[in-house]
């Protein structure tokens, strides 16, 4: 493997000048590299940039909060983002950095090869779909895609972010939640593995 990506740990990157410029550090995945659920987010905001974690901001919370409900934590479930590096003043990243940044959760996807991905709001939605999306309206559906010559399932998810705006976006967030956890086999309530569901 390449020696600046050991483990999908992207170490040294400087192929988006404007993320390079912005970024402080580049905020990898964490998480269990055989984890049954890969969430995938947009990219990372200031404190995410501040920490070099995904998701832990106030974001992470809400995500916390709805993974607890559903019987899952944190340390059970890998998360990403389709950019490793924060865009300038939050904006989203643009298509030709999505494109850079790639190859680092195609090989991500592939290292961790989990049961179900969940996209989280719109832009890694439409980035893993390669279409436009309606994520309020589709979160909860399920869709595959190929990566490689490998099927993978994507389970569709509104961003975490979205319930704080808009409270009636949770309902949709922890339905989805839920449905994440069933595919994983996930027995809600006691936060255990269920083995034979597989
Ligand atoms: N939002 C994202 O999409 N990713 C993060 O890591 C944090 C907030």
């Amino acid at each position: 493997m390449d020696e600046q990506m050991e483990g999908v740990c992207v170490t040294a990157c400087e192929r988006c000048p404007a993320l390079v410029e912005s970024r402080s550090r580049i905020v990898n995945g964490t998480g269990p590299e055989d984890a049954d659920v890969l969430f995938v987010g947009e990219g990372p905001g200031a404190q995410e940039d501040s920490e070099g974690e995904p998701f832990v901001g106030r974001s992470g919370s809400v995500l916390d909060d709805g993974l607890r409900q559903v019987g899952l934590a944190r340390a059970d479930i890998r998360i990403t983002n389709c950019v490793r590096c924060r865009p300038p003043e939050n904006r989203d990243p643009t298509k030709t950095e999505l494109a850079h940044c790639r190859e680092y959760l195609e090989r991500e996807i592939e290292l961790v090869d989990p049961e179900v991905i969940v996209t989280l709001g719109k832009v890694p939605t439409e980035h893993l779909l390669e279409r436009s999306a309606a994520v309020t309206k589709e979160a909860g559906t399920l869709e595959e895609i190929r990566i490689g010559e490998t099927p993978r399932r994507v389970l569709i998810c509104v961003h975490p972010a979205a319930t704080l705006y808009d409270r009636s976006q949770s309902e949709t967030f922890e339905a989805a939640l839920e449905r994440a956890a069933d595919l994983a086999g996930v027995d809600s309530g006691s936060g255990q593995t269920r083995l034979d569901g597989f």
